[in-house]
């Protein structure tokens, strides 16, 4: 039924138009085994303009669907990726040169015409397309008299996505896989193919594959449960059951753990045309929190020994504090930076209640740790000293009746074994 509306349809569009609309002209024809990607492909006869026609289709759940010509494989391929544009009805059209295994990146020399025709309904997305001058271009062809022309074919995860941008950023193929066509089958006079009528007797589907793109999930995963998970259970270790120790091998771990997630950032930067500089905020941030991470677990240590040795908090404790406070809350911060950059913006409310919901399970541990400390310093110090020091809350000086812990005036007063030596780490 299908077939033959569309026969009437075409010969109909035959008749009653003398331009190159869409029409029963020769074309090769693939349709992926799946079922999901169709492609034609027309090659004018006797044409010096070397021009090419085709058609391509897919499901408009995806976020995009792409063929690409000259190559099996990514690499010096000439890439034509369609999405739904800001009106959901029509698509944008995109050329784009493929460099290697990462984003293609779109290009202004391939000049594409999206042709009557195009559209996006019921359930599929459909690019008809006239490339002027598309036979040629850096570091690839496609020979018109080759019986097994290689092709490619890719679409991207299932997403609401719309954009009007010909360089639109987008994630990474759900599925993609190579194919062969006889373009000797492709030959024929100008027009837009219909793919229910392309020839697909030489075409060949060489690969297909489903790709799961684990990298981003793993980096999120390592980086939200060391910066939201370990290392505030390594600030509870301290402050709730006063265990400098593991405090210390606590955040070490914590320090792998985003490491391993920092190189994993790293690889997945390599893949998109938005990261591939290294220069988005997130990136940025990101080094700088990696690099405030590594010198706070080594002034961590290094303050620590001092103390075994001196009993006396130096000012490195106080570094140690500070650095601990900004580097944990904005390595939280970053990865609201971090969805969006991966397209994954909505996951910024699941981060929001997460992060909130470890606030308050730490809350009323923390209280309850400032009202015992507050206990301490009434029977150490009196209430002359409390006074002095409000609410302040510092191991350091919680035995030391001063704002400055680098005056050291008060130590004539107060002899080093009163200082509660478990306490000032
Ligand atoms: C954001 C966009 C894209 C990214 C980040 C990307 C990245 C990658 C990566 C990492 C691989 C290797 C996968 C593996 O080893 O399992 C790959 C392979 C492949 N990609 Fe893409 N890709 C993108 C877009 C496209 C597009 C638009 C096409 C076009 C049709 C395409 C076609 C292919 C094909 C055919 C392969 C297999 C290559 C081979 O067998 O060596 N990709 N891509
Ligand atoms: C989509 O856009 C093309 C090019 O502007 C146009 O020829 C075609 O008719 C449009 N399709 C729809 C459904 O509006």
């Amino acid at each position: 039924m299908v077939r033959l509306r569309a026969a009437v349809l075409a010969s109909l569009a035959v008749l009653f138009s003398t331009t190159s609309a869409i029409s029963t002209t020769s074309a090769a024809g693939f349709l992926s085994e799946d079922g999901t990607v169709g492609f034609a492909l027309n090659v004018p006869q006797a044409d010096d303009d070397n021009d090419l026609y085709f058609t391509f289709n897919g499901p408009s759940s995806s976020s995009w669907i792409a063929v690409g010509m000259g190559s099996s494989q990514m690499d010096n391929s000439l890439i034509f990726m369609m999405y739904a544009d800001s009106t959901g009805t029509n698509i944008t059209l995109s050329p784009r040169y493929g460099g290697g295994n990462y984003e293609p990146e779109h290009t202004k020399d391939v000049i594409v015409h999206v042709m009557p025709g195009s559209q996006v309904v019921n359930g599929r997305m459909t690019a008809n397309v006239r490339c002027e001058q598309c036979l040629t271009w850096p570091g690839g062809s496609v020979d018109t008299a080759n019986t097994k022309a290689p092709f490619m074919f890719a679409r991207g995860p299932e997403q609401d996505f719309t954009s009007n941008s010909v360089s639109a950023s987008v994630k990474r193929h759900a599925h993609y896989g190579s194919f062969t066509l006889d373009l000797t089958k492709a030959l024929g006079t100008k027009a837009v193919p219909n793919a229910d009528y392309a020839d697909s007797a030489g075409t060949v589907q060489l690969s297909a594959k489903d790709d799961k793109d684990l990298a981003p999930p793993f980096h999120a995963f390592f980086m939200l449960f060391a910066f939201v998970g370990v290392m505030p259970i390594g600030v509870l270790i301290l402050r709730i059951l006063d265990r400098p120790k593991w405090h210390g091998i606590n955040q070490a771990i914590s320090v792998l753990l985003a490491l391993a997630g920092v190189g994993l950032g790293f690889y997945i930067g390599t893949l998109y045309q938005r990261t591939r500089s290294f220069t988005s905020a997130h990136q940025i941030f990101g080094i700088i929190i990696m690099a405030m991470l590594i010198g706070e677990l080594i002034v961590g240590f290094l303050h620590h020994r001092m103390y075994m040795l001196t009993r006396i908090p130096t000012i490195l404790t106080k570094i140690h504090i500070w650095i601990g406070r900004v580097v944990i809350s904005c390595g939280i911060a970053n990865g609201f930076l971090g969805f969006p950059l991966a397209l994954n913006r909505k996951y910024n409310w699941a981060l929001l209640i997460l992060v909130g919901l470890v606030l308050g399970v730490a809350a009323p541990f923390l209280f309850w740790r400032y009202r015992r400390n507050i206990q301490k310093k009434r029977t150490a110090s009196g209430v002359r000293h409390m006074e002095d020091t409000g609410y302040e809350d510092q191991p350091w000086n919680s035995g030391m009746p001063t704002h400055s812990f680098t005056d050291l005036r008060h130590m004539q007063n107060y002899p080093l074994q009163n200082t509660k030596p478990q306490q000032g780490r």
